[in-house]
């Protein structure tokens, strides 16, 4: 008698999509370079390929996506590479209308914004203005973000609420201070992707990555598809949370 051995293949669970899950699109540069190309051209195909994932993490139910665009440290970079992400991120913006509206996203802008562009400021305004009555996934953009940024803000937040008395230091708890990040209202954090082979956060979601799985991968995020995503959602539900129980 044969035996077929059976196929470990498994199938995401519609009942356990992660609620929130952040991504460090890395690896736009190894990309373009791969190809013969310049590096803003990583970032353009990058930016591509986050509207697709986007509108997948939509079809199956993910609450939030975190996308790190701009770090804080990103201003490192040369100039023309910088001033290349700030034209890009200024023609998505002016984009968003068209390209979240009919998908039904809205677009949420995270980080420290006082040395971008004056347009681009405008265009942040305009982008979550005209998308802040979609019903579906909220894209919760990260630009000139970093976690220890976010950290110093929320605590400058607290001092301010106990210098003007809106509470008191013994209402200081972690409860409270998340409701100083730039996450406030979003769901918990559950799943932080990092494709490119880098092993680390560079300064991501710091105080939300506490308890979020992690997902590295090989790939560069310009040939990231709808599949690898579905992927890592699959690893995600095999994975025992214990969240620090037994
Ligand atoms: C990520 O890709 C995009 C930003 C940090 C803006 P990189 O530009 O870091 O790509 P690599 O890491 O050099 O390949
Ligand atoms: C992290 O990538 C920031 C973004 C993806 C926006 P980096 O390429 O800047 O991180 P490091 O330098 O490899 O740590
Ligand atoms: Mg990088």
């Amino acid at each position: 008698m044969l035996f077929k051995k059976k196929k470990n293949v498994h199938k995401l669970d519609m009942q356990r999509i992660p609620q929130h899950i952040g991504i460090i699109m890395d690896g736009n540069g190894r990309w373009a370079k791969k190809h013969n190309l310049p590096r803003t051209m990583g970032h353009k195909k990058g930016a591509e390929v986050l509207e697709k994932i986007v509108e997948y993490c939509n079809d199956i139910g993910v609450k939030a996506i975190t996308a790190y665009a701009f770090s804080t440290e990103n201003w490192k970079r040369p100039k023309e590479e910088v001033d290349a992400l700030m034209d890009l991120l200024y023609e998505y913006l002016l984009q968003a209308e068209e390209k979240f509206s009919g998908k039904n996203v809205v677009l949420k802008i995270i980080g420290d914004r006082e040395p971008l562009r004056d347009d681009i400021k405008e265009a942040m305004l305009h982008a979550e203005e005209i998308t802040k009555n979609n019903t579906g996934i909220i894209l919760n953009m990260a630009v000139n973000y970093g976690g220890r940024r976010e950290i110093e803000y929320a605590v400058k937040k607290v001092i301010e609420d106990v210098k003007n008395g809106k509470s008191d230091t013994d209402d200081i708890n972690e409860e409270y201070l998340s409701d100083k990040m730039y996450t406030y209202g979003l769901p918990e954090l559950d799943l932080i992707i990092r494709p490119s082979g880098e092993l680390r956060l560079s300064n991501f979601m710091l105080w939300q990555a506490a308890y979020a799985e992690f997902w590295f991968s090989e790939i560069n995020w310009p040939d990231f598809t709808p599949k690898h995503m579905e992927q890592a959602i699959i690893d995600f539900q095999s994975r025992n949370r214990r969240l620090g129980g037994v």
